[in-house]
């Protein structure tokens, strides 16, 4: 039977270091989905190594592969999407963002915004995604939480309104006021956090002695945060005009359950979708999904390739056959795997908002609709500006064919982006990168999994344009520029900096040159 409870479907974000891996281990660990933090993105030692792909992984602690982590709590199906943790992998980052209906930012306490926020934060604004601030690390010193508010404010120009007020300062942690009921939930510091935190919630009354004192004083902070209109409004939520702000200490385990609460309470439920024509789909329709990102390479056991696909209408069942909207043909379900960490397991049923993977789906690629019944093809997941340009070839010509294969598919999984042109051919394509660990991945997969060793040459450039055929015409032969074509017909047209960009753009008037969304480092 398939389960209908309600669904939230999120990720968490944030710049490296914040607390993802650890907030998202506390979330699964509160809905008692795993009993010991650590099993999800299995730091250390507690995962055996599984491919090289992985060693890397390893090596570097950082999380390359997305996985989404499903549970209930409160009688709802929560998706955590996850996203990877190093800011050069942000393009995936921005994927998975299309696949969510709310994420939840995680800020550092003694850090404030830092680059990566700010990135994040406009790519949700782009989207249209509604955020939930949580300021992390609470349980250590940090900077003032009206300061704070400030930041986000003036930098991200977002009205924080915040939901819980700290009481006592970052580093002597007494607990929060919940703005909504007035309460005081006080905070108990556990040992590693490796349990459920208890929460002990009182009304003011019975606030003690001992906090008496950060208890007046938040007090009167939330007070005058109300007077100023800082109060949460669903509405303007929805609307990406405010954001709700709560204090946490993911390590400690504190606010986590307040974090669920949120999600059910305020985070949007998936909802009718909009297709490339405008042919709307509504969540109990007929069952539809698109693809957010592909991978190979995580199991070295077979040559295994995942199409991860989010649910948007209807229900899935597993060996329904679907149609794959960009060549019209079947697409047959077969293997379809829901996630769960690393490990997979056979999906029976799947609702909107829930993630689906599907095994060996050579046809499938980012942005690509499958879908039952009448047919709907949804908008293309958006690809960022890439900063970083290098050529690739072949190191032995004799295993070109191999070659071949390797940069197509890293192409389809988003790895990189491939451009082309006739003056460089095909020996020899131009890889386009948001963040240059992403070499590293290309580099790791053509030599190991791929069986071609590559050889990369920087190339100048820093910018790239988007232009059309014509504007590919008149600034051929110009200096600092050079177009490409990427694989999906997009011309880009490249320049060594940001001042030849703008020269040529006011030298050619009638050239098309449009920024193209900010990208990662
Ligand atoms: P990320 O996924 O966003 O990159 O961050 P991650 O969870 O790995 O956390 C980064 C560091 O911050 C870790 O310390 C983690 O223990 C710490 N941390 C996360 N949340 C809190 C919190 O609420 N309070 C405090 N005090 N620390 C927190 P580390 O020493 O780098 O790694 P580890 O050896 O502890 O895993």
């Amino acid at each position: 039977m398939p389960d209908n409870r309600p669904r939230r479907t999120f990720a968490v974000i944030s710049h490296p270091d914040a607390g993802k891996s650890t907030l998202t281990e506390a979330l699964a660990l509160h809905a008692r989905v795993i009993t010991e933090a650590g099993a999800v993105h299995g730091k250390g030692d507690r995962r055996a190594t599984v491919s090289d792909w992985m060693a890397m992984e390893k090596a570097r602690g950082i999380s390359i592969t997305s996985a989404a982590l499903q549970f209930v709590y409160r009688d709802h199906v929560v998706n955590l999407v996850d996203t990877p943790g190093h800011s050069d992998f942000s393009e995936d980052t921005y994927r998975v963002l299309s696949a969510v209906d709310s994420a939840v930012m995680l800020v550092d306490a003694g850090k404030g915004l830092e680059p990566q926020t700010l990135k994040l934060f406009r790519v949700c604004a782009l989207r249209g995604i509604p955020v939930i601030t949580v300021i992390n690390k609470w349980d250590r010193p940090g900077l003032s939480p009206l300061g704070l508010m400030d930041e986000i404010e003036q930098q991200i120009k977002l009205r924080p309104t915040p939901l819980t007020w700290p009481v006592g300062e970052a580093g002597d942690f007494r607990g929060v006021l919940d703005r909504r009921t007035g309460e005081f939930v006080k905070y108990t510091r556990t040992a590693g956090g490796a349990t459920r935190a208890p929460e002990r919630r009182m009304d003011a009354s019975e606030v003690e002695d001992v906090d008496a004192e950060a208890w007046a004083a938040a007090s009167d902070e939330h007070e005058l945060l109300a007077l100023d209109d800082y109060d949460h409004d669903q509405e303007r939520f929805l609307a990406g005009e405010t954001t709700p702000v709560m204090f946490a200490s993911a390590l400690q385990n504190f606010g986590v359950a307040q974090l669920l609460d949120l999600l059910l309470d305020l985070a949007p439920a998936p909802s009718e979708t909009a297709g490339v024509d405008g042919t709307v789909r509504q969540v109990d329709d007929d069952f539809s999904a698109f693809v957010f990102k592909v991978q190979s390479g995580m199991n070295s056991s077979h040559r295994d390739r995942m199409a991860y696909a989010r649910v948007v209408s209807g229900t899935f069942e597993r060996g329904m056959v679907v149609t794959h909207a960009s060549t019209g043909r079947p697409f047959a379900t077969k293997y379809a795997q829901a996630l769960f960490g690393r490990e997979t397991t056979s999906v029976e049923h799947a609702s909107p908002g829930d993630i689906i993977g599907f095994v060996n789906a050579q046809a499938l690629r980012v942005g690509d609709t499958v879908y039952d019944g009448a047919p709907i093809d949804y908008p293309p997941v958006p690809s960022f500006a890439p900063e970083h340009f290098m050529t690739v070839s072949a190191r032995d010509i004799g295993r070109y064919k191999q070659f071949r294969r390797g940069i197509e598919q890293l192409d389809q999984e988003g790895v990189v982006q491939v451009l082309r042109s006739d003056l460089r051919g095909d020996q020899s394509p131009v890889l386009a990168a948001v963040g240059p660990l992403q070499f590293e991945v290309v580099e790791e997969r053509m030599t190991h999994e791929f069986t071609s060793p590559i050889r990369l040459s920087r190339l100048d450039y820093q910018v790239a344009r988007r232009t059309d055929a014509a504007g590919a015409e008149e600034l051929k032969g110009l200096r600092g520029v050079e177009v490409l074509q990427r694989t999906d017909g997009t011309y880009l047209a490249l320049f060594t900096d940001k001042w030849r960009a703008g020269h040529t753009a006011r030298e050619h008037p009638d050239v098309l040159l449009e920024e193209l969304p900010a990208g990662g480092s």
